[in-house]
């Protein structure tokens, strides 16, 4: 850890971020226009290179509105086999670098025939499916405690300052539980059906892991899911890459104006 915050410190010099945003499938042009000091993941020390089409895999370091953010294009995921500890090794960072609030965005399918494709979904909060915890392994007391409240894990502060973007915007929001399985399978119709019968209202492959890093690092956490599909069973067409990252970009572009509205508040 101490050689991972060397080497930003060696880029970044005295520049203390204080909110961090993870973007997810198709919301990386939220940073096309940012101008700030980009490190690839691949030259720093502890991160892994991301290997998903549709993430670019860098941190950007940037003020937005005048609040100093560190920004993730592209994240690590579970199910390219880095251990959920690796996955969230950069929410543990942004602690170290003096982060307290972190924006979790990420692509999401429907779970309910009334939450369509192109809705943004607050996270009201989670159910873990993902068959292991992020915390599993020695406690490191600087960052948090053994066992961590999970308690309003998703800021009802922040929820309310991003509906009141909102409406200034004319922006839609909707609001539910959250579900993460491993993936990289999409889920079968039946699973589906359980999730939804469980009170989920979305389902993807990420944030779970790093909101309860976040959330054990006192962090306040906002999570948005962009709905991109019907997950299988409720569509004729079945869940597919393709369909996910091109409504990433199209609502994509919804979600970035409102995180930008949303950032001037918090
Ligand atoms: N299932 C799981 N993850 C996803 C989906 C889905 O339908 N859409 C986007 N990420």
């Amino acid at each position: 850890m101490q050689d991972t915050i060397n080497f930003i410190r060696s880029k970044i010099g005295d520049f203390k971020p204080e909110l961090a945003i993870v973007l997810g499938s198709g919301l990386g042009a939220f940073c096309d226009n940012l101008e700030g000091i980009r490190i690839p993941y691949a030259d720093i020390t502890g991160f892994a290179p991301s290997k998903v089409k549709g993430h670019k895999g860098e941190l950007l370091f940037c003020e937005i509105h005048s609040k100093k953010a560190v920004i993730m294009q592209g994240r690590f995921h579970f199910y390219e086999g880095h251990s959920l500890s690796a996955t969230t090794y950069p929410i543990k960072v942004f602690k170290k670098l003096g982060v307290d609030k972190i924006i979790i965005t990420n692509a999401a399918g429907s779970l309910k025939k009334e939450l369509t494709p192109g809705s943004i979904m607050l996270i009201e909060d989670h159910i873990n499916f993902m068959g292991s915890n992020p915390l599993i392994g020695e406690n490191d007391e600087t960052l948090g405690t053994r066992f961590p409240d999970m308690n309003d894990l998703y800021s009802k502060r922040l929820r309310d300052i991003v509906k009141t973007c909102a409406d200034k915007l004319n922006i839609e929001l909707k609001y539910g539980i959250y579900s993460a399985l491993s993936g990289p399978s999409y889920e079968t119709p039946a699973e589906v059906r359980m999730l939804a019968l469980l009170g989920a209202s979305a389902t993807g492959m990420s944030t779970v892991p790093e909101a309860i890093v976040a959330k054990y690092c006192s962090m306040e956490v906002l999570g948005i899911s962009l709905i991109t599909n019907y997950a299988a069973g409720l569509s004729d067409v079945a869940p597919n890459h393709k369909e996910v990252v091109e409504m990433g970009k199209i609502a994509g572009a919804k979600l970035c104006e409102l995180l930008d509205e949303t950032i001037k508040l918090i």
